[in-house]
């Protein structure tokens, strides 16, 4: 039977959303409760929630009106994240049984919002919206990955994408001090995180409220922080990509060969209709500086398919624009209309069926580019960061700096383990993968 004082914490979306997850249950667990693995062993459920596309914003939806039915054993529910700050009190109507609903511009209340819950309240809301200027910030975060340690840079997003719900979502753009950032990058150091993802909906508009440092210098302090082997960032917005972003790569080891750059569309008509506030040629010019740097950098890339009036000539461009850069990898994403955006105003025009051909030639054209990519790491020595065991083949399975998975043999009894480091001899090539074994 299910005491009042467990939770079970489920998160959907992106990474600032699964980190923040960890930020929520370190502040749960302060506050006296423990975590289960599921939705039948808890008192309290919380889902953190996405509601980039519609199918994300449904899935909620669906698992609350699967467990409603538990309602009556006194189980509360708590709706965090981006659909708890778009639907608003309205998640009260449409899911009567829950109690709780939270964005994450209110997070730093969460003690006082469960306080009010233990009290037996059934409608609290915490919904901060673009007012708010607060980041949260805890020394209690439950940090679920063992080796790979996320910080939240700069939260909210101040930029409009016509199509997008994050600024309505996450409010505007705030960033935390240098020092803190550092001091926190030096903690988790010290307790043995080798690597450190810094994160934020745009990374590079990384504005330090002390003026100390740019985010190239940021990036470039964290990397020197001692112990610290990788750092990762995601993710980087074209309009606000520095040369001297490139320059601290090659200036720092520990800085990945990695450069995550949303795109969207290859048609600069497309992209003034999205409000990107870049061009094609604009996007491209960076690429040719992230090209340029002294190690070979990964680049991979967001795109979205079926914008409102894309035409069959802005889709070519798209595909004009994959082959000129030769991402390692692509996320591709069929336009979905979201509530509140400009975009929502635009005709629909086209349709679903055309926009699952357009996503189908994209990923099947990029799956071709990387497949030339990925071959040309055979025989190569790469250093491996170790993540687990690969589920099937028995094989150990890890990363390289440049994000790419490699799946690898190892001959000695004792198999590496996670979060450690090892050098690998790429034997064999996929388009996703690479194979190899440790040297
Ligand atoms: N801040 C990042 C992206 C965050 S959202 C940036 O600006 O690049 C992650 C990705 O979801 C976006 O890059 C975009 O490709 C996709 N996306 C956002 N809104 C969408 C929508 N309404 N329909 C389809 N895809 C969308
Ligand atoms: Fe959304 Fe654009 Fe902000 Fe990215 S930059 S989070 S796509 S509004
Ligand atoms: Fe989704 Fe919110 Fe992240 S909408 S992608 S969880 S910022």
């Amino acid at each position: 039977m299910a005491t009042e004082k467990t939770f079970y914490l489920e998160t959907f979306g992106c990474q600032m959303n699964a980190h923040d997850s960890e930020k929520v249950i370190g502040t749960l667990l302060q506050q006296g409760y423990s975590q289960v693995e599921s939705e039948e062993d808890a008192g309290l459920i919380l889902y953190n929630t996405c509601s980039i596309r519609d199918k994300a914003e449904q899935r909620v939806f669906h698992r609350l009106d699967y467990y409603k039915r538990q309602q009556h054993l006194g189980k509360r529910f708590a709706v965090l994240g981006c659909v708890a700050q778009q639907e608003g009190e309205k998640i009260f109507e449409r899911a009567p049984y829950v109690s709780l609903v939270s964005g994450s511009a209110s997070y730093c209340k969460l003690p006082e919002m469960l306080a009010r819950l233990e009290a037996g309240e059934t409608r609290i809301t915490g919904l901060d919206d673009r007012q708010t200027d607060e980041t949260f910030e805890t020394e209690f975060t439950a940090r679920q990955n063992p080796y790979r340690g996320y910080i939240t840079i700069i939260e909210g997003c101040d930029k409009f994408c016509a199509y997008c719900v994050v600024p309505y979502t996450r409010g505007k753009e705030r960033s935390r001090t240098s020092s803190s950032v550092l001091a926190e990058a030096r903690r988790i150091a010290d307790q043995g995180y080798t690597e450190i993802q810094l994160l934020g909906q745009n990374v590079n508009s990384y504005r330090d409220p002390e003026g100390k440092r740019s985010f190239a210098e940021l990036l470039a302090a964290v990397g020197q922080v001692g112990g610290v082997h990788r750092v990762r960032f995601t993710t980087s917005h074209p309009r606000d990509f520095t040369r001297d972003i490139v320059d601290a790569i090659d200036a720092v080891p520990t800085l990945c060969d990695h450069v995550h750059l949303p795109v969207q569309s290859g048609s600069s008509r497309v992209l003034r209709q999205m409000a990107r506030e870049y061009t094609s040629d604009w996007y491209l010019e960076r690429i040719a500086w992230i090209k340029a740097a002294r190690r070979p950098i990964s680049l991979s890339t967001d795109i979205i398919v079926g914008f409102p009036g894309e035409t069959p000539d802005d889709f070519i461009q798209t595909m004009d624009l994959i082959e000129k850069v030769q991402y390692d990898c692509v996320f591709g994403f069929k336009y979905s209309g979201r509530p509140n955006t400009p975009a929502l105003t635009m005709i629909d025009s086209i349709p679903e069926a055309e926009k699952v051909t357009r996503l189908q030639v994209l990923l099947d054209r990029q799956r071709e580019i990387q497949r030339g990519n990925y071959a040309r790491h055979l025989g190569e020595v790469m250093e491996i960061m170790v993540e687990g065991q690969h589920p099937s083949r028995g094989q150990i399975a890890g990363r390289s700096s440049q994000n790419k998975p490699v799946n690898f043999t190892w001959s000695q009894p004792i198999a590496p383990a996670p979060g450690s480091y090892v050098r690998v001899k790429i034997t064999a090539t996929h388009p996703n993968s690479l194979v190899g074994e440790a040297v």
